[in-house]
């Protein structure tokens, strides 16, 4: 004879109409009616190669994450190919700044060196994306050039993201990643990269980044020169409906791919995107939120390998197609 569950020995009197803890009784049937599931082509891997270095240089404030040398890198793009990540996006760390970031444009320049490098390292097997943005060129550290009264001047600006954009084409990379938020960037270099033949080369439009507090490790990760902050070009995390505006003009204008960033504090954001976007959204998880979690998980009060899983899903589940992150390779090899 069964124990009785209950503590007075009665039968149950309440009987649920509904049991969906039906169709989570065992792992086969939790498998089976799984709604979304991680895919290590749909992972792309943030990687910084810093120029005048010997050796791979740790980041503190990312555990785990370090600044390449060119032939760190290839290791580390090999390693994500192997463990079928889909693709790279490549920050360079130049050793000199200056007013209008020359280094981003200059074809020998680390940005532009580290992208022949992999194109050349994978070849078409994983897709290689550059971060087209000046703020790790500049001397002041903004995304941008600046006018004589100190803001960032949003058209002088386009003009270099145009000249980066043809150097990145050249150097061989498949999209580029449009970050600095100047309005009308989508639609100048596309108008740069068909004018000069590049009609294959793809754009990822951050469409929607904020000024995020969640950016702060990467400032250590690209040895940030930036003093105030990029109020004035990124949007305010209070603004939900402007993130659908953003997205809404760079389709517009011609992007192939439209971002979210950060991901995890702006999933509202990500699910209004993917539920009108055409083209495939991606959305980014960035340095912070990688850092909080490695935080946590060394203190031993998270399980790491669960909260990183978790955490991505529920960024695919609010709708993106691909996300970036800095556990890329390690997820994949967990998928496998
Ligand atoms: C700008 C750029 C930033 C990040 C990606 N591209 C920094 C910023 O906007 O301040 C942040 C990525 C991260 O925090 O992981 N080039």
């Amino acid at each position: 004879m069964t124990a009785p569950t209950t503590t007075s020995g009665r039968a149950p009197t309440r009987r649920p109409a509904e049991r969906p803890r039906r169709l989570r009784a065992t792992p086969a049937l939790r498998r089976l009616v799984s709604e979304h599931r991680l895919h290590p082509a749909d992972l792309v891997l943030p990687v910084f190669v810093r120029e005048g270095i010997a050796a791979p240089t740790p980041i503190a404030a990312m555990p785990g994450a370090v600044q390449h040398t060119l032939d760190s890198l290839r290791r580390a793009a090999t390693e994500a190919a192997e463990a079928g990540v889909g693709g790279l996006m490549l920050f360079g760390v130049p050793a000199t700044r200056d007013a209008v970031g020359s280094g981003a444009s200059d074809p020998d320049g680390i940005l532009n060196a580290g992208l022949r490098a992999l194109a050349a390292e994978v070849g078409d097997a994983v897709v290689v994306m550059a971060d087209l943005c000046l703020d790790e060129f500049t001397d002041h550290g903004h995304c941008g050039v600046l006018d004589p009264a100190g803001g960032v001047d949003n058209d002088a600006t386009l003009v270099r993201y145009e000249e980066m954009a043809l150097a990145q084409a050249e150097a061989g990379a498949h999209l580029l990643g449009l970050s600095g938020m100047m309005d009308g960037q989508v639609a100048a270099v596309r108008a740069a990269l068909d004018g000069a033949g590049h009609v294959g080369t793809g754009i990822v439009a951050y469409s929607a980044k904020y000024a995020s507090a969640f950016y702060g490790p990467f400032r250590e990760a690209v040895d940030s020169t930036l003093t105030g902050d990029r109020k004035s070009y990124q949007l305010d995390p209070a603004n939900r409906r402007e993130g659908l505006r953003e997205a809404t003009l760079d389709l517009a204008e011609g992007a192939d791919v439209v971002m979210v960033k950060p991901a995890m504090g702006y999933l509202d954001v990500l699910a209004d995107v993917a539920a009108r976007s055409p083209v495939p959204v991606a959305a980014y998880q960035v340095s912070g939120e990688y850092a909080m979690v490695e935080a946590a998980a060394a203190q031993g009060w998270i399980d790491r390998r669960a909260a990183i899983t978790e955490s991505v899903l529920g960024i695919r589940r609010a709708g993106a197609d691909v996300v970036l992150t800095y556990w890329a390779t390690e997820l994949a090899g967990w998928l496998r």
